[in-house]
Order: structure tokens, then C-alpha cells, then sequence
């Protein structure tokens, strides 16, 4: 976004852009990778496990001491997905939406299912109408699992923080969680879920 007009890259271009800018192509396949995708081809079903995380989506919000908000999603996406499938991480929005005047929101979980909600912007938006976090989290959740029959066939967790530092969290499943540091204490929190 700095060094370009444009805000997303994406394919040969992305690829000739990263090159041109000195960055390094390099394979990150690791043996067990190879290994684990080998014994998925015998069935090759394209179904996520619930809580069997079959993506490595790390969310991060933070907060400074003026009260800026700055968030973050890497992942390497879904794993075994068809050629050319692209998730929710990278689209602004939808894995992940700050708006520095209200908070931040950032998802994990299948993409698929985000991008439908474009949960991410729902869950900032709410907070802007007055939502505490807590609240803008359950109504995207809420929102994912009214737009999706299958709800209880695949697992979307959300954490949300304010322009207050005030933080929420939700998913559809249990044994989602999170961590949450300050000055004071770093503790793992469960979130609360739908079912
Ligand atoms: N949330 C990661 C993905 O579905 O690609």
C-alpha cells in the first residue's frame, strides 16, 4: 500500500512485485506437511474437523497508550484446498477490519464461512452503533450461523477490542481461545460459544 497505488496484489503480479522488491521465493513444505497431505489425498474430502485446526489463522489486535489500534492475520489458509481457493485472511473485512476511530475485529476459522458475513467489518460496525465488543462478536457469530445451515459442521471464532481497550470473543464451538496481555497480567481466556 505504500509502494503501490494499490491496495491488494494477488497471483503473477503479487509474485513479480515481491520479487522485484527483493523479496526471496522459497518452498515451505515440510516433510510432515508433505506427509499429512499425502494420507488426506487417499480420501481427499474437502471437510474441515471441528477444533482439528486444519489452518494455522493467528489473529493479534493491540492497543497503545494513545489509544491507537493496530491489528494483524497471517495464516497459510485452509489446508487441502482446491488450486486457486482464497480465504478470509487476506480480505480486508473480512478476516480482519480496524477502524482506528472505533476498535478492531479479527476472525478464525473457515474462510469460507467469514467472507459470507464479511464478519469481521459487521463486528466493527456494530461497535461504532454503541456494541460493546462482547456483544459485536456474538452478533457476527450469530450472523455467520443464521446465513449457514451447516453451522455445527465447522468451527468461526472472533475476538474484538474498542477504542476503550474494553476486549470480546466468541465463536460457534467451544475450546476456542485467546490470550490477553497487558502491563498487569497475560492469561489464556476461553471464549464463550453458541453451542
Ligand atoms: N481462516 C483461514 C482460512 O479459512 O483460510
Amino acid at each position: 500500500m505504500e509502494d503501490t497505488p494499490h491496495v491488494m496484489m494477488a497471483g503473477e503480479g503479487a509474485l513479480a512485485l515481491a520479487l522485484d522488491m527483493g523479496m526471496e521465493k522459497e518452498n515451505l513444505l515440510t516433510e510432515d506437511s508433505e506427509k499429512a497431505w499425502k494420507k488426506w489425498l487417499e480420501k481427499s474430502q474437502y471437510k474441515p474437523i471441528i477444533n482439528i485446526e486444519n489452518h494455522d489463522t493467528i489473529g493479534l489486535l493491540a492497543i497503545d497508550d494513545n489509544g491507537d489500534i493496530a491489528g494483524a492475520c497471517t495464516t497459510s489458509g485452509l489446508a487441502y484446498k482446491m488450486n486457486g481457493r482464497v480465504g478470509d485472511s487476506p480480505i480486508i473485512g473480512s478476516g480482519l477490519y480496524v477502524d482506528n476511530a472505533v476498535g478492531g475485529a479479527v476472525c478464525t476459522g473457515l474462510g469460507e464461512e467469514v467472507i459470507k458475513s464479511v464478519a469481521s467489518f459487521l463486528a466493527v460496525e456494530k461497535m461504532r452503533d454503541g456494541a460493546s465488543p462482547q456483544e459485536a462478536c456474538q452478533i457476527a457469530i450469530d450472523r455467520i450461523m443464521e446465513k449457514s445451515p451447516h453451522y455445527k459442521d465447522f468451527q468461526v471464532g472472533i475476538i474484538a477490542l474498542n477504542k476503550s481497550g474494553e476486549i470480546g470473543s466468541y465463536a460457534i464451538h467451544p475450546y476456542f481461545n485467546y490470550a490477553h496481555h497487558t502491563v498487569q497480567e497475560n492469561v489464556l481466556i476461553d471464549s464463550k460459544s453458541a453451542l
